[in-house]
């Protein structure tokens, strides 16, 4: 059983599991237990998570779609959820049954038993990843805004600065590269994902050792598509803990194309986000997200 997080007991915890916000909670990830089976998904923000917990959840299942939310199937780790305390949380997960599937945005230092589970990273071109985070804010309802007081952003190039002083898409490839080849690391690529969904399900499937019939495969591939995702777009999206909606509809599943960072992004900025990704990852790492070295 997972120990109980007392109140004595924060101002202990080690600072790798970094700093608690309203997405972020140290004190879970410090006294997750993690077993073999565990699966974690990880993410840079719109690099196709959403897609990721659908897919791995539609492995798991066989091919379903009576569930609610995703988030309920396959719970975001580290995201405190109000009126339950940390210690809610930890004896929730310890319930779910193997093997449990979960989605975090943590680097490798934050994230528990990283030697132990099997983690699946979903990358994605940094600057679809921006646009599509711009329009993942601009999306927002005004009720969740003012909750969490996050103004809109006045324009694109205000939240462009934002998007690259936050940082979130380089620190989360950055910490992960290191471990890319590591035997229990899948790192897939959005881009491939596209391209070829039923190689990408194959090497999931080989990567678990889970098997599908050919029935389940069917079904599993219509429900991973975007027409399909998009006409179901409400099992997807995040309420607040009152159940009230966080986006407007469909903002998770928005578009799903490749290269619509034309729409928004000036050459300049552009260059601006592939020279940060110059100065800050390997050029085997350049290589393999096809940024030009
Ligand atoms: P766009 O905003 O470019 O459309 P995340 O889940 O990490 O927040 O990522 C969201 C992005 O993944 C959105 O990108 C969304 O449309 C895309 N996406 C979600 N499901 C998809 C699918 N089945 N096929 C392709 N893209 C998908």
């Amino acid at each position: 059983m997972p120990k109980a997080v007392e109140d004595n007991e924060t101002d202990k915890l080690d600072p790798k599991w970094g700093e608690p916000s309203s997405m972020h909670d140290p004190y879970i990830l410090s006294q997750f237990e993690a077993r073999p089976t565990d699966v974690l998904i990880t993410t840079a923000p719109k690099a196709g998570t959403t897609w990721m917990q659908q897919i791995l959840y539609q492995l798991r299942s066989g091919g379903d779609d009576s569930f609610n939310a995703i988030d309920e199937v396959i719970p975001w780790l580290e995201r405190p959820r109000q009126g339950r305390t940390s210690r809610d949380l930890l004896l929730e997960y310890e319930a779910i049954p193997d093997p449990r599937v979960f989605k975090t945005h943590c680097t490798y230092t934050q994230t528990p038993g990283v030697t132990v589970v099997r983690i699946i990273l979903s990358s994605r071109d940094p600057r679809d990843c921006c646009v599509s985070f711009y329009h993942h804010v601009m999306d927002m309802t005004d009720e969740a805004r003012e909750r969490v007081g996050a103004p809109a952003p006045q324009s694109f190039d205000e939240y462009f600065e934002k998007w690259m002083s936050f940082g979130a898409w380089y620190r989360n490839v950055q910490s992960w590269w290191p471990y890319h080849s590591d035997p229990n690391v899948l790192w897939l690529r959005y881009e491939d994902m596209k391209n070829d969904l039923p190689h990408v399900i194959e090497r999931i499937l080989r990567f678990l050792g889970w098997s599908l019939t050919v029935e389940q495969r069917i079904r599993v591939l219509e429900y991973c598509s975007f027409p399909w995702m998009k006409a179901n777009a409400h099992k997807f999206t995040r309420l607040s803990d009152m159940q009230r909606p966080i986006f407007k509809p469909g903002g998770f599943i928005r578009k799903g194309q490749i290269g619509d960072y034309k729409t928004l992004l000036s050459i300049s900025q552009e260059k601006a986000i592939f020279d940060r990704a110059r100065e800050t990852l390997e050029p085997s790492c350049l290589e393999f997200l096809g940024i030009p070295l």
